[in-house]
């Protein structure tokens, strides 16, 4: 490659309401900042458009996250930062999909479920718990955190723009941002 910029995938994985969009919205700021193409390829946005019509069995997140990851390494390909924030709670298919790129950097926003729920910004944690929603991720459903990602941002006290900082500063030292 000449003097274009790499692109590469930073997934963020974690809870509903772990911070995963706002941490993601922070370093993709800072990203644009320096100059590089960056596109967020959010949970909730994806499923208005992408994958309308999916829900939230096994197989429909891992198809959701399928065609995540495909529209990503293209973009990645094309020397976009291609940044994900959806819960992405199978490792499998996680790992799958790191497959399909060169770089692909893994962020676990670890946030406690008990400080998801307190923040309830959606109000979907109240319904889960009680019995409206079903399969909820961390309520009535599985969250696999990764076993060894790229970054861990402890969000629990922290600014978000810390742990954003926190990313920058790891795609800083891994040479991703040239
Ligand atoms: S994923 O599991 O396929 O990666 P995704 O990030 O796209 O999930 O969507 C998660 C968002 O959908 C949550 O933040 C929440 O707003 C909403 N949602 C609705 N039902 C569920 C559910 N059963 N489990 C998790 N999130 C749900």
């Amino acid at each position: 490659m000449t003097d274009e910029a790499r692109g590469f995938c930073l997934w963020f994985t974690g809870l509903s309401g772990a911070g995963k969009s706002t941490i993601a919205g922070i370093v993709a700021s800072q990203l644009r900042e320096r100059g590089r193409r960056v596109e967020v390829l959010d949970g909730d946005e994806v499923r208005e458009h992408l994958s309308r019509g999916l829900g939230f069995s096994k197989e429909d997140r891992d198809t959701n996250i399928r065609r995540i990851g495909f529209v990503a390494s293209l973009l990645a390909r094309n020397g976009v930062v291609a940044i994900t924030a959806a819960i992405s709670p199978y490792r499998a298919v996680r790992d799958e999909v790191r497959g399909w790129m060169d770089d692909f950097v893994e962020v676990f926003v670890d946030t406690p479920i008990d400080l998801c729920e307190e923040r309830d910004v959606k109000g979907l944690y109240a319904r889960a718990r009680a019995g409206d929603v079903p399969a909820f991720t961390g309520v009535s459903d599985p969250y696999e955190p990764p076993l060894q990602p790229e970054v861990t941002v402890r969000t629990e006290g922290r600014d978000p723009a810390d742990s954003a900082g926190d990313v920058v500063a790891y795609l800083d030292r891994a040479g991703l941002l040239g």
